[in-house]
């Protein structure tokens, strides 16, 4: 029996010191394998007398099966061992920690653009998803700008090599909401906006509009000005005055330019203004016959106006931003400065 409880220290001491899989592996020949030492001590059990055959018997196999755990539960931390090493050469970052030091938020573009949608869907508009890579056809012809048109010099972009671009625009989804839901019609359709533009501080590549049609019997300029003062009086929260001046689209008739009064200084004249005491806002206008024909609708019937609020600007305005690159910069720690309202 000592001799058993000495075979059992020193494989458990073999066990311990074998610092890889091959030695492990001769430990385990030199005790449990066909000619080890304690498969030898089982074949001295015939030797014995009945009694001591059973006692004996009991503990080497107590024994053989305890050696063998143990080299078991070696093998196992040999594969800990291994995945640690490899945490530790590989710099590795568990990115499912979370963070202790900042707490997320909304993005301002999006904090805005969710306020614009509620206030739309207030008053009953409802909201509609346009593609970012759009077929040129969507993009100009169908709101009259054919190939050669001056005014898509206005309006340069990112084509592909497919002949699609990227639309520089979110009346690019006007044709295909005026296929889908005919009139009348009254929809927003929020999206991002790509232009090769020179870039500073207030012009960006990449920026966000909010498109908006109402199409019905007997629309006229008036039911545009009341939506876009509703809109405004909401977002800045108090009586917000607009005036509009002739502009120029293609895809309008007329067209206007609304400016608003500046809510910052009630239109007495301050530094967002220029002085003006006015803010150009948002172009906008009744569209053009032409673009309901496209659209599926008979200008005869339906009238309706289109408008394109760019909300990059707006969203400068409403969180004191100057930089518009700032937006799409992914910069935390300055975006985060921006001032909520
Ligand atoms: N799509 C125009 C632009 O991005 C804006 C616009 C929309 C003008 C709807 C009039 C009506 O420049």
């Amino acid at each position: 029996m000592e001799k058993l409880d000495n075979i059992l220290l020193n494989a458990k001491n073999e066990i311990d010191n074998a610092n890889e899989k091959q030695s492990l592996n001769n430990v385990y020949q030199k005790y449990l394998g066909k000619d080890g030492i304690v498969t030898q001590e089982l074949k001295h059990m015939k030797e014995l007398s009945q009694d001591e055959k059973k006692t004996f018997g009991m503990e080497i196999n107590r024994i053989k099966n305890e050696i063998f755990m143990l080299i078991k539960n070696r093998e196992k931390d040999f594969e800990r061992l291994k995945i640690e090493k490899q945490i530790e050469s590989t710099q590795f970052v568990d990115l499912t920690v979370p963070s202790r030091e900042r707490r997320g938020s909304l993005h301002p573009i999006t904090i805005l653009q969710e306020k614009l949608i509620d206030i739309f869907l207030s008053m009953g508009f409802t909201v509609e998803d346009g593609n970012e890579i759009e077929t040129e056809y969507n993009n100009f012809e169908a709101v009259n700008i054919p190939k050669n048109h001056p005014a898509r010099d206005m309006q340069d972009t990112f084509y592909l090599e497919n002949g699609q671009v990227l639309k520089t625009h979110t009346s690019a989804a006007q044709n295909r909401i005026m296929r889908k839901y005919g009139a009348p019609l009254k929809a927003i359709f929020p999206g991002r906006c790509f232009r090769n533009e020179e870039l500073d501080a207030s012009h960006e590549n990449t920026f966000f509009q909010i498109e908006g049609m109402m199409i019905d019997k007997d629309v006229s300029v008036a039911n545009l000005i009341y939506f876009m003062k509703e809109m405004l009086t909401n977002v800045f929260g108090k009586e917000i005055n607009v005036r509009l001046r002739p502009g120029f689209f293609p895809f309008v008739e007329p067209g206007f330019e609304l400016d608003i009064s500046c809510p910052y200084c009630d239109g007495k004249g301050c530094k967002v203004c220029k002085h003006s005491g006015w803010i150009e806002l948002c172009p906008c206008g009744m569209i053009h016959p032409n673009v309901l024909k496209m659209g599926g609708i008979d200008p005869e019937k339906y009238q309706g106006f289109a408008f394109g609020l760019g909300f990059s600007r707006l969203a400068m305005m409403n969180y004191d931003i100057t930089e518009i690159r700032l937006l799409n910069s992914g910069n935390i720690k300055a975006l985060s400065q921006a001032k909520i309202k």
